[in-house]
């Protein structure tokens, strides 16, 4: 009999703290985490090496290069791999980002994601974070979280980590207004389940947000009749 794996949905918009959340609380939990917007990322930069044609792509050119793309178990997570190389960095380059919306919108891009996701949670309990989790690819996860931010404070925090200085008020007013042209971009996914649980981390530490899924996890995962203590 296989036994049935666990999975805790995160998903939000961009910027909510997904990635960095999903992480800690697979690493409190002892699971492993999928980053879900990596693959759309990591097709995206496989597209963009074989040509400079970004955005201008059909479905079908963009799915011809999925058999080069990949994520291979690494630490609790998965790294993504391009061409059987990391490329953690790349995926996160500027030129990737202003085009894996529209890769990220081709519905047969969207199946094969799933699909590698799903494989990934196959063999473990899983924390995946994405923007559809919930709805599209774990319909029946046991844990679903939506993170909410005010985009003034995401694009903030965005700062805080990229230039690792207090950004001026003017840089945030700049990033805030990508942020909110990317959350346009991405909406029609990015929509919560029904029976999500919505944490707006506006004023909460990152650690206060990991503590509540931590425990919101172990609320749902300490089934009656589980003789485990704590
Ligand atoms: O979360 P992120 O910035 O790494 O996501 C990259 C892109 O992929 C972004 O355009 C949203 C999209 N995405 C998605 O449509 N569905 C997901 N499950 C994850 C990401």
């Amino acid at each position: 009999m296989s036994a049935r794996r666990l999975v805790i949905a995160i998903d939000g918009p961009a910027a909510s703290g997904k990635s960095s959340t999903a992480k800690w609380v697979a690493d409190r939990l002892g699971i492993r985490h999928v980053d879900s917007g990596a693959l759309y990322r990591a097709l995206t930069a496989a597209a963009l090496r074989a040509g400079p044609a970004g955005g201008d792509w059909s479905e079908a050119e963009v799915l011809r290069h999925a058999g080069r793309v990949g994520l291979r178990p690494e630490g609790r997570g998965f790294a993504p791999l391009v061409d059987g190389a990391p490329a953690a960095e790349e995926i996160r380059a500027v030129e990737v980002t202003r085009h894996v919306s529209t890769v990220a919108a081709m519905p047969g891009v969207r199946a094969w994601v799933n699909a590698q996701v799903r494989a990934a949670a196959d063999e473990h309990d899983v924390v995946v974070d994405g923007r559809d989790i919930g709805t599209a690819v774990f319909p029946d996860a046991a844990l679903k979280v939506f993170l909410v931010a005010d985009p003034w404070e995401r694009a903030r925090r965005r700062l805080i980590q990229r230039l690792e200085r207090t950004p001026t008020e003017a840089e945030v007013a700049e990033e805030t207004d990508r942020l909110v042209q990317r959350d346009a971009r991405d909406a029609t996914q990015t929509v919560p389940a029904r029976d999500a649980v919505v944490v707006d981390t506006t004023y909460l530490t990152q650690e206060d947000q990991v503590e509540r899924i931590v425990a919101l996890a172990r609320a749902v995962t300490h089934r009656p009749g589980d003789t485990s203590a704590g």
